[in-house]
């Protein structure tokens, strides 16, 4: 397999949206017979029975997601029925891409510094509650590359993935076939809607020098209700301390759509209330949660259709300036008022 013949499709234009907004979108990032055989390889090994079923950590307790299964490619049994996917992880060339436009984020190199993982999702309402990929140290994700292996996708069909870039507008972004999806892994909250049909994807982390102390403390100089905090927050992982009770009725909802009913579900929700109660009783942090909260919009940008860089360029630009100028209409002394949260939605795929 030719994975470094897409490597170059990651050019400067998409390393300056990383760096601005913290994800860009490559659509046809594979070439077509690539993207077929590999979602082929993906299904025989699921119905040989390679996959596992999903699980995670919460508190002491180890919980089951519904509906998602994944091999990890780092698991030698997993290398021979899966081999196209792992030689992505002995792959250099997209890594090196990303630094040479990107010096600074060092990503590292090596197959240890890297984790691949194929996913199905069954299709029986599986999905994503909000997380970050990289949540705190031990972690050191630094890219997320996601690939969408699904050509009969179809509006209704779920599956969805969307971002959540701190107190910005919502990007929701369809599982396109050949679609590639890259984000800071540090910096972008995200969930996934629930899915009714089959999709299969594959994730690349690439691992690089994150959670340094800045990055992860909230210091009490931070604190401030003033805007140029907002925008540092925005660019800054140090949000994750803050972000489960900024967005607290998000991440609420996304919990109960993919847990609603099952075990842990009560456990994770009694969790994170109390996360959450506990910031907004703190002296200091609470009105400072408050005053992001007021920052919060209810736009959504919808990304279902295959786009030109332009095009997407462009809308993105109108929705941004959209919520800028919202904010500087609802702007007293510096103290956005609630009023400014105004509801509209534009669907970027309509032209
Ligand atoms: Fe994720």
């Amino acid at each position: 397999m030719d994975w470094a013949a897409s490597s170059p499709l990651v050019d400067e234009d998409h390393v300056q949206q990383l760096k601005e907004q913290g994800w860009f979108i490559i659509d046809d990032f594979l070439p077509e017979e690539l993207a077929v055989s590999l979602r082929a390889e993906a299904k025989q090994a699921y119905e040989d029975g390679k996959f596992s079923q999903h699980r995670f950590q919460f508190g002491s307790g180890t919980f089951e997601k519904p509906s998602i299964f994944e091999a990890d490619l780092h698991d030698e049994t997993l290398q021979e029925p899966l081999a196209s996917f792992a030689e992505l992880l002995f792959e250099e060339s997209l890594g090196q891409r990303l630094n040479h436009w990107w010096p600074e984020l060092a990503l590292e190199e090596g197959f240890r510094a890297k984790t691949l993982k194929v996913q199905r999702n069954g299709g029986q309402g599986g999905c994503f509650p909000c997380h970050y990929d990289n949540s705190g140290p031990p972690s050191k994700r630094s890219i997320t590359c996601l690939v969408y292996l699904n050509p009969d996708w179809t509006d209704g069909d779920g599956g969805e993935l969307v971002l959540h870039p701190f107190l910005e507008p919502d990007i929701i972004i369809a599982p396109l076939m050949r679609r590639a999806v890259f984000f800071r892994s540090d910096l972008i909250l995200h969930s996934v809607r629930p899915s009714s049909a089959e999709r299969f994807c594959f994730t690349l982390w690439l691992d690089g020098p994150t959670n340094s102390r800045e990055d992860v403390n909230l210091t009490a100089k931070l604190l401030r209700s003033e805007l140029e905090t907002v925008d540092f927050l925005k660019r800054s992982p140090v949000q994750r301390s803050v972000s489960r009770a900024v967005n607290s009725e998000l991440y609420e909802e996304s919990l109960l759509a993919c847990m609603s009913g099952m075990p842990g579900c009560d456990e994770m929700l009694q969790g994170h209330r109390q996360h959450v109660t506990q910031q907004l009783a703190h002296p200091q942090l609470g009105p400072f949660v408050e005053f992001l909260r007021s920052f919060t919009c209810s736009e959504t940008v919808r990304l279902c259709e295959p786009l030109t860089a332009d095009v997407f360029r462009r809308k993105q630009d109108w929705a941004r300036r959209r919520v800028d100028f919202a904010w500087t209409l609802g702007s007293n002394n510096n103290h956005p008022v609630r009023s400014c949260r105004v509801v509209w939605k534009f669907w970027i795929d309509d032209d």
